[in-house]
Parts: C-alpha cells; structure tokens; sequence
C-alpha cells in the first residue's frame, strides 16, 4: 500500500525567558507594546502534522510520500526526512516562502506569545494529488491540517478520481466553514479526530455524529489517557485502552504518532484494533519526548510497550512487522 500524507510541513522556534511577560507590560500603555526579551534557550523543532506522520510511518519501515508545500530552507529538513525513509520527492518548494514556521516564547509562569506564519505551507493549494497519481501509485492519501484550500482540493480530487483518503482535519476545523468542513470529510475511508474534535467537527459540519458515520467508513477518536474509540455505522463502537505511560514529558504530536502505527497497521493489512494497538504504542512513544520527531523508538520498546497495553496477543501479531523500526 503506497500511503501519501499530505498537510503541513512546519519549524518550531520556542524559546523560553526567565524573566516575566506582566511585569515588562506597562498598564495605560498598552497600545504602544514595543517589547523585546533576552531568552536564555533556543530550541527549533521540525514539526508540521504531515511531517510528522510521515515521520512515524517511516519509521516503522512504511515509506509514505509527503505531498506538502515547504520553502528554500527546506534542505536540512528534506535530509532528515529522508534519513527516516520518508519520500520528499513531491515536497513542494516556493521560490518565494519560508517554510511554515512558529515562533514562541515562554516566560517563568508559562505565558507564552507565540506567532504562526504558514509561509509556504499557503502553497499547498497549488499542488494536484490527480497529476501525482498520473506518475506514481497513490493507495491511500491522508488529508492533514493543511492550507485549508489545499485540505479541499485533495479531498475533492480524491472522490473524483477514486482514490481513498482519510479525512484529519484537526486543528483546522476552527477556520473550515460549513462546506470545506464536509467536503474533507464526505467518503474518508477512515476519519481521524480527538474528543474535543469531535464535538466541533459536528458543529461545523451541520452534521450529528450519526450522520457523519454514513459518509465515512470508520471514524477513529482519541481519547487521550482513555486511548481510543473506532468507530462504524451499524455496528458498536470499540474502544481500546491507551498504552500506559509513566511520565508524558510532552503532550504535542501523540495525536500524529497515533495516526502513523494505526496507518501503519493498515498497510500490513492488519485490524483497526490490531492497528490501534501500534497506534497507541507509537503515541506512547511520543509522549516519553519532548518535540514530536525526537522519540526514541526500538522494535524492543513497541514490544514492551505492546506488551504492557495489550499482552502477548499484541506482540505476536506486531512483532513479525516490527522488523525495520529505526
Ligand atoms: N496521558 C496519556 N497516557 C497514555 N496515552 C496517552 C495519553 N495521552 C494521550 N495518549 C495516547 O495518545 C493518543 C492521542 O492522544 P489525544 O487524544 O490526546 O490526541 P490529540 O489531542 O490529538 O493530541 P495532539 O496534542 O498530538 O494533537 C491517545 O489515543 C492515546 O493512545
Ligand atoms: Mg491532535
């Protein structure tokens, strides 16, 4: 199964300042804010939804393509990736945006000012999944958070021509109006959302939970520390535990490396159980790291943390697939 991941590809500048934001903001003042901070650290991050993903997957021996749109800084970025067996070959570049990009800083209570500029990521809209798809085989493309034209157009280009897709439309949901909210999500083979996600995602659409489950095949939400609930029309839900974590030392992106075990289970052709099974072991992974691609991971730590979640059951179905984990 060839798998696309397309969505956003982002670098993450977070600094952190020991000093505090509310005493340099003078009352009576606030409209003429002119501020600047000495930062004693500097951490940049590779992120982005769909690199990440892609990362997990690539990972766990499945080489997905990444179809995202980043900048002429990409280069270091595009090395890693390929490092960890992800194909950038579709990668966009602009010749004229930098790579999404946020930058963030933290002060010593926790306040944070952060600025997000989609940059290059605005590009994405340009980019066809049917002319790809003329060049190379396209089993599977996920729509990730993304320029939310460009989250359109794949879904759309995806029923017209009959390639299946999978609908994660996160963080997004909060700028989609009614009709880009349906059009993402109307014939997504799976649809992925959190708890909180999937309240909105009934908001914006106009659609009850019921009627969103007739127009996808399965609808995969996460639960956090509860793990995760598959869903179908006519049939119970299922739930499966999380994957018991000592210490989460970074909640960001447990979403994403869900999504790469589940798709990963997929692509061995395994059960959405089985599949979130390496899910939640994935995400469980992430959660031990602080940044999204900077988790440890061994065939023997998916085993452990297999183990611990699910039994032997779990490993004796996963471990003859955990073969080329990086
Ligand atoms: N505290 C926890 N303990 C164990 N597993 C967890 C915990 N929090 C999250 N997970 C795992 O991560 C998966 C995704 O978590 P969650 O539902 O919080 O996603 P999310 O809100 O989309 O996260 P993200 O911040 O990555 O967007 C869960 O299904 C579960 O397997
Ligand atoms: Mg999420």
């Amino acid at each position: 199964m060839r798998i696309a991941v397309t969505g956003s590809i982002a670098v993450d500048e977070l600094m952190s300042y020991s000093g505090s934001f509310a005493e340099q903001l003078i009352e009576n003042r606030l409209d003429q804010v002119s501020l600047s901070f000495l930062a004693d650290s500097l951490e940049v991050r590779r992120g982005g939804v769909a690199a990440n993903i892609a990362f997990g997957l690539g990972r766990l021996g499945v080489q997905p393509l990444l179809v995202a749109a980043a900048g002429t800084d990409f280069h270091e970025y595009r090395v890693w990736l390929k490092e960890h067996r992800v194909d950038t070959d579709w990668v966009r570049i602009s010749d004229q945006a930098h790579t999404a990009r946020f930058v963030c800083t933290t002060d010593r209570e926790n306040n944070q000012i952060g600025t997000f500029f989609p940059g290059a990521m605005s590009e994405a809209r340009n980019i066809s999944i049917a002319r790809i798809a003329d060049h190379t085989r396209l089993d599977h493309v996920l729509v990730s958070p993304d320029d939310p034209a460009a989250m359109v157009r794949h879904a759309r280009e995806c029923r017209e021509h009959g390639i299946v897709f999978s609908a994660d439309p996160s963080q997004q949901l909060a700028v989609l109006d009614r009709d880009d909210a349906r059009s993402i999500v109307d014939g997504a083979h799976f649809l992925f959302t959190n708890a909180y996600e999937a309240d909105l995602l009934a908001e914006r659409t106009g659609w009850s939970a019921r009627d969103i489950l007739t127009r996808v095949n399965t609808w995969v939400t996460t639960l956090g520390a509860d793990g995760v609930r598959v869903a179908r029309r006519d049939t119970t839900p299922v739930h499966i535990p999380a994957v018991p974590v000592r210490r989460v030392a970074d909640p960001t992106g447990a979403g994403d490396a869900f999504r790469a075990g589940f798709l990963a289970g997929q692509n061995w052709r395994l059960t959405d159980e089985q599949s979130a099974w390496l899910g939640c072991a994935m995400a469980a992974a992430s959660l031990g790291a602080t940044g999204t691609q900077t988790y440890p991971l061994s065939r023997r730590s998916l085993r452990v943390a297999l183990r611990s979640g699910y039994g032997s059951a779990a490993t004796d179905v996963l471990t003859p697939h955990l073969v080329s984990v990086l």
